[in-house]
């Protein structure tokens, strides 16, 4: 499994980062961070849509909605390509770019510098 991640921070700047291994179960959001990106978050558990991005693209990178998550994303009456870094996994064999960036209405203030 090799991904590229590109994150576009608040700043509008994209920081891009190699994921070169995986561990089953981990999160987007995990990922991000082992890899030295910050996305925001808040409960970490899919209920506060704090973490949720906009994957511009590699959506077909990442596994199905799980019932949390989708129960998250019905509430919020999101688009398809937004999803909860804190729920969301890279298929475990994963293999290109994954772009993604906050979604537009997540206001949580977090130090997303990196
Ligand atoms: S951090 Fe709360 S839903 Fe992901």
């Amino acid at each position: 499994m090799t991904c590229t991640f590109k994150y576009k921070n608040k700043k509008g700047e994209v920081v891009v980062a190699e994921v070169t291994a995986t561990t089953a179960g981990l999160s987007l959001l995990d990922e991000a961070e082992s890899v030295g990106l910050v996305p925001a978050y808040g409960c970490r558990a899919g209920s506060c849509g704090a973490c949720r991005v906009t994957v511009n693209e590699g959506l077909e990178l990442l596994g199905p909605r799980g019932i949390v998550e989708e129960d998250t994303w019905l509430r919020c009456q999101d688009p398809p390509e937004v999803r909860l870094a804190c729920r969301a996994e890279l298929l475990p064999n994963a293999h290109g770019t994954v772009a993604f960036e906050r979604a537009p209405d997540v206001t949580v203030e977090f130090d997303d510098e990196r």
